[in-house]
């Protein structure tokens, strides 16, 4: 049986920074508010006029030219996110054909900030069953689309980015493992774009009522991530027999640093073996766990055990555990 191996990683940030100091000057807020209620620092913004095709585009070239993958040779792009470059066609299509994955079928995934691991699993299923070689998975949003720089309680968390990651068939003991996902609809009132879909779509009563804008009750959002990426995280492990002192790197989508701290704590992860960037690049939604396999890359071997974990609108949640396969 094959099983589905990360063999490259790439990313992309977009140059521009978006610090404390530039939002104390759009919201009431200050810099120590924020570093201590969200652990952040600075976030990227993609210019005008760029969507997230763009950044994925960037991504996805680097991981095939880091891997020396031939594009031609690509059978699957998924692209996650929550902010397409159109309401259709799907990004992913404007991704393969820019990239030169001329052979390539694909899609968008979305399922919020957990759009990422859903993609890679079944990325990792596709590849799996034998029908798909290779596949590009990808999460880009620039949430500067969609964020409300008069409301402090959101504008301070997100930023633009995005990651790739190449998948291909390997049968060693390394690879996708396992995952655990799970979704509550229930979830949907304290996280969501109110307005923009089918049921209300944009007029100038929308847009003057800000409802194209990220809506977050976030007490209620925090409670649900802690609880719920912690108890996929443990009963996927649980699963496997697999304790903290086996994995090497717990990897959570990157929220909040105090989420972050909580859960770690509950697993049994100490920090320094916890990947956390949330302080430069904020929460880039379907993009984070990428961006933290990139960063952290030189620091992860061969047959290294990490345990993914995400939350997001919906809610979403899930797990994931991988063996570093290079
Ligand atoms: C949004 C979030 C940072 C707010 O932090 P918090 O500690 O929960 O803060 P609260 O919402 O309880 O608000 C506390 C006070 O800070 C204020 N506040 C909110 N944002 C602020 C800001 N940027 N600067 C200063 N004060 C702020 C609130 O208005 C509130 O004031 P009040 O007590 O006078 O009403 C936090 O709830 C969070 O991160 N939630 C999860 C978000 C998330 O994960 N979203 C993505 C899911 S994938």
């Amino acid at each position: 049986m094959y099983r589905a191996a990360i063999t490259a990683v790439g990313a992309f940030l977009p140059e521009r920074r978006l610090t404390n100091a530039d939002l104390e000057r759009l919201v009431e807020t200050s810099d120590e508010w924020i570093v201590e209620r969200t652990g952040i620092r600075e976030r990227r913004i993609l210019e005008r006029g760029k969507g997230s095709a763009y950044m994925a585009i960037k991504a996805a070239e680097m991981a095939l030219q880091k891997r020396g993958f031939p594009p031609e040779e690509l059978d699957l792009v998924i692209v996650a996110t929550v902010t397409p470059e159109h309401p259709f066609p799907a990004t992913a299509n404007l991704v393969s054909s820019a990239i030169g994955a001329s052979r390539a079928w694909g899609f968008d995934l979305e399922a919020a900030c957990s759009g990422f691991i859903y993609a890679l699993s079944i990325g990792a299923d596709s590849i799996a069953s034998g029908r798909v070689k290779s596949a590009l998975i990808i999460g880009s949003d620039k949430m500067s689309s969609i964020i409300d720089y008069r409301d402090r309680t959101t504008c301070v968390i997100f930023g633009d980015g995005a990651g790739a990651v190449l998948l291909e068939p390997t049968q060693e003991e390394v690879g996708i493992m396992d995952y655990l996902h799970q979704a509550d609809g229930n979830g949907c009132v304290h996280l969501c774009m109110k307005a923009g879909g089918s049921v209300l779509p944009p007029s100038v009563r929308t847009v003057r009522n800000r409802l194209h804008y990220v809506y977050q009750e976030g007490r209620q959002v925090f409670k649900h991530a802690v609880v719920q990426m912690a108890a996929v995280s443990e009963a996927l492990m649980h699963r496997h027999g697999l304790s903290s002192e086996d994995v090497a790197f717990f990897v959570p989508h990157q929220a909040n640093r105090r989420i972050i701290e909580a859960v770690a704590q509950r697993l049994g992860f100490p920090l320094e073996r916890v990947m956390i960037n949330i302080d430069r690049y904020g929460n880039t939604t379907c993009a984070t766990l990428p961006l933290c396999l990139y960063d952290y890359e030189n620091q992860l071997k061969k047959g290294d055990n990490l345990i993914l974990a995400t939350f997001g609108g919906g809610f979403t949640w899930g797990a994931l555990w991988l063996r570093w396969a290079y």
